[in-house]
């Protein structure tokens, strides 16, 4: 993975994604180690993030490199009218890797073809998130001891949840069930069922969260996007399309945990978070052992 980017999850192999998971397991027993002293990461956020971000930067830390970046457009010379390769290609001048968040899809790619150093996709629009990809796949396997032969229900904004694009597709690796929860506006777009049924594998659409959940061995609840809709009257009409609560998790499998990739809006009730099967915020602590684990690979440092 030396010097590699990483803009799409499958740009890296099977057995590549399974070390990143190993090695996020030795960084999760001993974190802060400074194997990666002399390095500079830089963070380029062009849209808003609170976890991407923060986590990239604390794994970055707490291995010992500098991190520099901007957090806003305003806060870059893209307010000033300068182009994405031109703020690429300056910023590659002063770090050793890049860590990209963009709205528009195919960005990151974008980014890679013209950086001479490597490039991490921290989300391009309704594209990919492979970071997080690897984080769900960690708590996954922590909740489940397994990643093979689960059941794992998507719910909420699966057309654009970049989140759910990666996250299936990844998924195909390991003889899943997919049961797909969504508005019929907001379905999973063909291009990701395609990967499903490349495999052969099975999934169910469903509008009613109901029959999603009692199968499940993970719920992977998504928030509706305002921000990937043109028509506002588009997302009035769903934004409130699903609620989970206490009440719907009574008869769920022992095994069965919730993630979510947050931010969260509406669609968890805050009485589940106090429900043992709630485990979206260990999932993203998860992230920061998952980020050092990439940060260290494609660094060449482990
Ligand atoms: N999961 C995720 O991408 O969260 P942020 O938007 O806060 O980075």
């Amino acid at each position: 993975m030396k010097n590699r980017s990483l803009l799409s999850i499958n740009d890296f192999s099977l057995d590549e994604q399974l070390k990143i998971l190993t090695l996020a397991a030795e960084f999760e027993k001993n974190p802060t180690q400074k194997i990666l002293e002399g390095f500079v990461v830089a963070t380029l956020f062009f849209e808003p993030s609170t976890r991407t971000k923060l986590s990239f930067e604390n794994a970055a830390s707490r291995l010992g490199a500098k991190v520099i970046g901007f957090s806003s457009l305003a806060t870059s010379s893209v307010t000033k009218g300068e182009s994405l390769k031109d703020t690429i290609l300056t910023v590659s001048n002063y770090a050793d890797i890049i860590v990209i968040r963009h709205p528009n899809d195919g960005s990151a790619r974008f980014a890679a073809e013209i950086s001479p150093i490597p490039v991490i996709n921290a989300g391009d629009g309704a594209n990919q998130h492979p970071t997080q990809t690897l984080l769900d796949m960690y708590s996954i396997l922590k909740t489940q001891g397994r990643l093979d032969n689960l059941n794992i229900t998507f719910v909420g904004d699966l057309k654009y949840g970049r989140t759910v694009h990666s996250l299936t597709i990844a998924l195909t690796q390991f003889n899943t069930t997919f049961h797909l929860v969504s508005p019929v506006e907001l379905k999973l777009p063909s291009y990701v069922k395609r990967h499903i049924k490349e495999k052969q594998l099975s999934y169910f659409q469903y509008t009613d969260l109901l029959d999603g959940i009692p199968q499940a061995d993970i719920i992977y609840m998504t928030r509706i996007q305002r921000e990937r809709f043109s028509d506002p009257i588009e997302y009035e009409k769903v934004k409130n399309a699903y609620n989970l609560n206490n009440s719907m998790l009574i008869n769920t499998k022992e095994n069965m945990r919730i993630l979510h990739p947050l931010p969260r809006v509406n669609e968890i009730a805050l009485d589940v978070d106090n429900n043992p099967k709630a485990y979206y915020f260990q999932q993203a602590l998860n992230g920061v052992f998952v980020r050092q684990a990439l940060l260290a690979a494609i660094l060449g440092v482990k």
